[in-house]
């Protein structure tokens, strides 16, 4: 996962035991919309599609290296989305109250998750 590019072994460590790794089959639901959510999830291996109830047209499709899940962790609102697994998923949890910590050891991961909200609030034409 690209956030964890550079980070000295030390702090590796660190993040990995923060994490929570889970596994999905191909169409299991991984978060649902409208649902309470307090954790973020970064792929490590496969496909997940992002869709709204009710719509056929998929929001997004993410692969290994994106994350998902931080709108609702960040706003406090309810999901969003569905996040339905594409193919076979390792995906690594991260819940709120380790967040905290992610933080220290890299502040920069805050930026990039407020970052992916905005541009997933409201995204530009034809921008992944
Ligand atoms: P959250 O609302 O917690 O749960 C659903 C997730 O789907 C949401 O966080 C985002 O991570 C993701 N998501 C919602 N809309 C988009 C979008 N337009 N593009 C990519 N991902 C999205």
């Amino acid at each position: 996962v690209p956030f964890f590019r550079g980070l000295p072994p030390d702090d590796f460590d660190q993040v990995v035991d923060l994490l929570r790794p889970l596994t999905f089959l191909a169409d299991d639901v991984v978060v649902r919309e409208g649902e309470e959510g307090d954790s973020l999830f970064l792929i490590g291996r496969g496909v997940v599609r992002v869709q709204r109830e009710g719509s056929d047209e998929p929001l997004a499709t993410l692969l290994a290296g994106d994350f998902f899940g931080e709108m609702a962790l960040l706003s406090g609102k309810p999901r969003n989305a569905t996040v339905r697994a594409v193919t076979h998923c390792s995906l690594y949890e991260l819940r709120r109250k380790d967040l905290a910590i992610l933080h220290e050891l890299r502040p920069d991961i805050r930026r990039a998750l407020e970052l992916a909200y905005l541009q997933r609030s409201s995204p530009a034409p034809a921008s992944a």
